[in-house]
């Protein structure tokens, strides 16, 4: 039981708390990870204070000097975190005092914890929006050389994860450069949003104090301070919309696994994993198993869990701050971390993957997937409308499943029994090369329309 009053609001306690009560209200184990922009946030409001003449120049000299004399014992690993002052706000401002002396209790002169944890916490995420930009970059540009090395790489394209019409494996990955563009445009979106500053909304009604928000804004990169004191210390949208952009970033990453765990089956074989990527099964000798693959599938239900959790904690809170607002913070900076390896390790799995051009395209002559080349074919060459050719074509791949063959390989009487019109420029539109070369069209999957996305993209990541 710790049974000293509180350094820093101790004044009305005779007592210190229980130590079931310090279990449960400290957050030091977690928020000392805002060390680095709680150091900063205070540096320039100790600057702004004397700026404004609100304490002294060489007071505020000396609590910037002791700051980073604090941030360089906290790297070094020598600072003495304690539960006891709570929070990472209180433990460095009590090192500030041992450090400095008395102009240390002038640092929090028109301050609370409620703007300054706002401020850190929203400086932290703004920080991991740009991470997440950072390497959802590399993933893309991983993506994009993957793509151009075969985008003519015939496969099976799906739907139902039923063969459907034959596509590009470059085709394919493209299709995920533009789900992850999306993500980096909503990281993005969300910085520009999040960039106002709290500082000097103070405990939630602002301050007395002639503080200069305009210059603290501007010292912490923001574009701007908050226009309400209220909503400064209250708001956590900032985190929700970086963990919504999170969400669906780690979504579509499972997707992206899940499809790499399917292609690296025997069964399909359209990719194998590098060693790198895979682990051996202790049993059975054959196995590779795409564990990467596998945990990032999974690694969403953290992601989306953070997510829920935040949502959760706000909903109901009434104006401003609330101790509920605390557990904003451990589920956050897991899910951030979880992305960032997702992210990393997705990066790592496509650019060591090869490809197995033999595979799929063997695979994509099955299932009749060039039965729309052909029904199409009716329609441009006979003048068939839609409906009849969509039934013609269905006859043939009856026939073609009753002989057991593909639709290429039924011979033109064939053809011609289902409709007598058909010629054999008929055989022209169905090989899958043709059917994928055919869909040239803006956004189809011909070999040069992924060419041009691809250069598309790059002229976009400037590379
Ligand atoms: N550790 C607190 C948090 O993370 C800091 C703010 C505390 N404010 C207060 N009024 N008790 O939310």
């Amino acid at each position: 039981m710790s049974k000293t009053s509180n350094a820093m609001w101790g004044g009305r306690f005779a007592t210190g708390p229980d130590a079931i009560m310090e279990a449960i209200n400290a957050s030091i184990s977690f928020d000392k990870r805002l060390y680095a922009e709680d150091i900063e946030g205070s540096r320039a409001h100790a600057a702004m204070l004397a700026e404004t003449g609100i304490v002294t120049d060489s007071d505020a000299a000396a609590i910037r000097e002791g700051l980073l004399t604090i941030k360089s014992e906290i790297e070094a690993g020598d600072f003495p975190f304690s539960a006891a002052l709570e929070d990472i706000h209180m433990n460095i401002e009590a090192r500030l005092k041992e450090l400095i002396g008395e102009p240390a209790g002038r640092l929090h002169t028109g301050r609370s914890r409620n703007d300054q944890v706002a401020l850190d916490f929203r400086l932290w995420v703004r920080g991991q929006c740009d991470a997440a930009a950072e390497a959802l970059t590399a993933l893309i540009r991983a993506l994009i050389a993957r793509a151009e090395e075969t985008a003519d790489f015939v496969m099976p394209g799906f739907t139902h994860l039923q063969v459907a019409q034959p596509v590009t494996f470059g085709h394919h990955l493209m299709a995920y450069v533009e789900m992850f563009g999306r993500d980096l445009s909503r990281f993005r979106d969300a910085r520009a949003r999040m960039n106002e500053s709290p500082l000097g909304a103070a405990a939630l009604a602002g301050s007395s104090f002639p503080l200069d928000r305009e210059a603290t804004a501007q010292a912490l990169g923001f574009d701007r301070p908050m226009a309400n004191s209220m909503d400064a210390v209250a708001d956590r949208d900032f985190a929700l919309e970086y963990l919504s952009a999170a969400s669906i970033c780690a979504m579509h990453l499972s997707r992206l696994a899940e499809e790499m765990v399917i292609w690296s089956t025997a069964q399909f074989r359209f990719v194998a994993m590098s060693d790198a990527w895979s682990t051996g099964s202790s049993i059975m000798p054959q196995k590779r198993n795409p564990d990467a693959a596998e945990l990032i599938r999974g690694k969403i239900g953290r992601v989306l869990g953070a997510q829920i959790a935040l949502f959760t904690v706000m909903k109901g809170l009434p104006m401003t701050y609330g101790k509920d607002m605390q557990e904003d913070k451990e589920q956050t900076f897991d899910a951030a971390d979880t992305l960032l390896l997702s992210l990393a390790a997705m990066e790592g799995m496509v650019a060591s993957m090869t490809p197995d051009r033999a595979a799929m395209r063997a695979s994509a002559a099955l299932g009749f997937s060039t039965a729309t080349d052909l029904a199409d074919w009716l329609v441009r060459e006979l003048g068939l409308p839609f409906r009849d050719a969509h039934h013609v074509t269905g006859a043939l791949v009856a026939k073609a499943e009753g002989k057991g063959c593909d639709l290429p390989e039924l011979t033109l009487e064939d053809m011609q029994e289902a409709h007598a019109g058909i010629t054999a420029g008929i055989f022209d539109v169905l090989g899958v090369e043709n059917s994928v070369a055919s869909r040239k069209i803006y956004g189809g999957t011909a070999p040069d329309q992924v060419r041009a996305q691809v250069a598309r993209w790059r002229g976009m990541l400037g590379t």
